[in-house]
């Protein structure tokens, strides 16, 4: 351990340094003499105060035990995002707020638990309010009342609520296009496949549904819809979109081709690195630079030979 600022990048027991998307971080991180580690969050034996900032990336597993997660976000001295946008962002009925406020949202119905709603006529989607990578959403077609209902019931199990949503037909021509911020600064933009497919299978590691990923340039109504939607959150969260170390804005192509939001990402594993210029990573790790506490950055990173005993320390400016 060096003696310059400290990140540790939290994942999940199953993964425990991500799933290689993140690879480039620790190196990246390194350059700017950031010393990052990979932690499991939930790990006993970590202390998460022993880091400057602590970044949730590979948390796969916070939607099985959300309350336990965030409780652990709460006690995290300082975390990235902050916990109160982790909260409110791991329920997503947070696109219901975002709607309120006037961010253009694919329709979505909140079905609280105990209730059954009047199923669409068109295809659709039931999903778990706390739910990642795709565990829990399915999709049916009008005739399969039957079946959606014994999902919803599943889903209801544990006593929280449901969405639905018309599924929105452009995923399965052209995929949903996935905008990733810094900092509230854009960096790039990737394509996901349709997931709720014939062809979609879980991962090995049993956390998510297997992803079809390829880069993309988004056009300027969707990076609008990203710019309004970031937005919308910051004002809801009451905070600046320099404080959000990371978002990704999932947008669908909706009815007469305009975008829709599909969700915003605010404590997402899969930032798409490998789908993006190796400047993504260096541009990550310059905004965790920038959230680190100002006296962790001034601690000096030692060089890689040590020091004669005799030569006086410098001190950085300022
Ligand atoms: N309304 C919808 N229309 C079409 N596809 C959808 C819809 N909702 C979800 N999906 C598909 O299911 C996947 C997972 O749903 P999503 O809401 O993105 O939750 P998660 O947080 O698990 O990614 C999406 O990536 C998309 O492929
Ligand atoms: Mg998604």
């Amino acid at each position: 351990m060096t003696g310059g600022p400290r990140v540790y990048l939290a994942a999940c027991a199953g993964l425990p340094s991500s799933d290689g998307d993140d690879d480039a971080l620790p190196s990246a991180l390194a350059a700017v003499g950031v010393d990052a580690r990979w932690v499991v969050w939930d790990d006993p034996g970590v202390d998460p105060a022993g880091a400057d900032l602590v970044v949730l990336r590979a948390t796969w597993d916070y939607s099985e035990r959300r309350d336990a997660f965030l409780t652990w976000c709460d006690a995290v001295p300082r975390l990235a995002n902050p916990p109160d946008v982790v909260r409110w962002n791991t329920d997503k009925s947070y696109v219901l707020d975002l709607a309120a406020a006037g961010v253009a949202v694919v329709p979505t119905e909140l079905v609280p638990a105990g209730t059954v709603p009047r199923w669409p006529d068109t295809d659709f989607v039931v999903k778990p309010v706390v739910g990642a990578g795709s565990r829990g959403a399915a999709r049916f077609a009008p005739g399969q009342s039957a079946a959606a209902e014994a999902h919803l019931a599943g889903l209801h199990a544990s006593g929280a609520a449901a969405l639905l949503q018309p599924y929105q037909p452009a995923v399965d021509t052209e995929g949903e296009t996935a905008l990733v911020y810094f900092a509230g600064v854009y960096s790039h933009a990737f394509v996901k496949g349709a997931m709720l497919s014939d062809g979609a299978g879980m991962d090995p590691s049993g956390l998510y549904v297997t992803e079809r990923l390829r880069p993309a340039e988004p056009d300027g109504a969707q990076r609008r819809l990203a710019e309004d939607t970031l937005d919308a959150a910051c004002g809801l969260l009451g905070r600046s979109r320099g404080e959000l170390l990371y978002a990704r804005v999932d947008v669908v192509r909706a009815e007469r081709g305009s975008p829709a939001l599909l969700e915003l990402e605010l404590a997402e594993p899969s930032l798409g690195f490998r789908q993006a210029d190796a400047g993504a990573a260096l541009r990550f790790a310059s905004a965790v630079r920038a959230l680190l506490p100002e006296r962790s950055r001034r601690r000096p990173v030692p060089a890689t030979a040590p020091r004669p005993a005799a030569a006086p320390a410098r001190r950085p400016r300022g």
